[in-house]
């Protein structure tokens, strides 16, 4: 007999949600957490900070030498971001649909980026892409811990 899916563990995950500088200077961070709270994720961690350039220079390590490195760190350099860790059951991949694709031309109304975006250059939000990403950038952005 197959278990009941009550029974099936789900992966409760821990993502990092980034609101850029654009986002903060739009007043949206209370309409962008609003609607990641209201998909049932909890807020885990939360602060608001200008981000040193060196930790935006690692967060995007991935990038470094693309053509938009430069521009994509000196704009999260620009002004205060939020950063969010967020849990919940699937919460990475939750929170990746939610925001939409990466250029908001792209993305679906209804997301963050569909509704709320119209250029790749202030697309909102950053969200980690996968798990391991997931780790990686909240020990960057949280290196004090989160609540277990
Ligand atoms: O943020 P996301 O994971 O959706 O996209 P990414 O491919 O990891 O790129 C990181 C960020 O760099 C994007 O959110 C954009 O702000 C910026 N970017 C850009 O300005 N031009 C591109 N062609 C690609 C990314
Ligand atoms: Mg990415």
């Amino acid at each position: 007999m197959k278990p009941h899916k009550e029974f099936l563990p789900v992966p409760l995950e821990t993502s990092l949600v980034l609101i850029k500088p654009g986002g903060v200077s739009r007043r949206l961070v209370g309409e962008i957490t609003r609607r990641i709270e209201a998909r049932g994720l909890a807020v885990v961690g939360l602060k608001l900070m200008s981000a040193p350039r060196s930790l935006v220079e690692e967060h995007y390590s991935e990038h470094q030498g693309k053509g938009f490195f430069e521009s994509v760190v000196a704009y999260l350099c620009s002004g205060p971001v939020v950063a969010m860790a967020v849990r919940g059951e699937n919460a990475v991949r939750a929170i990746r649909a939610m925001m939409g694709a990466t250029n908001p031309l792209d993305a679906e109304p209804g997301t963050v980026r569909g509704d709320l975006a119209l250029s790749i250059d202030d697309n909102l939000t950053h969200s980690s892409s996968d798990p391991e990403a997931a780790a990686r950038e909240l020990a960057l952005w949280f290196s004090e811990g989160l609540p277990a």
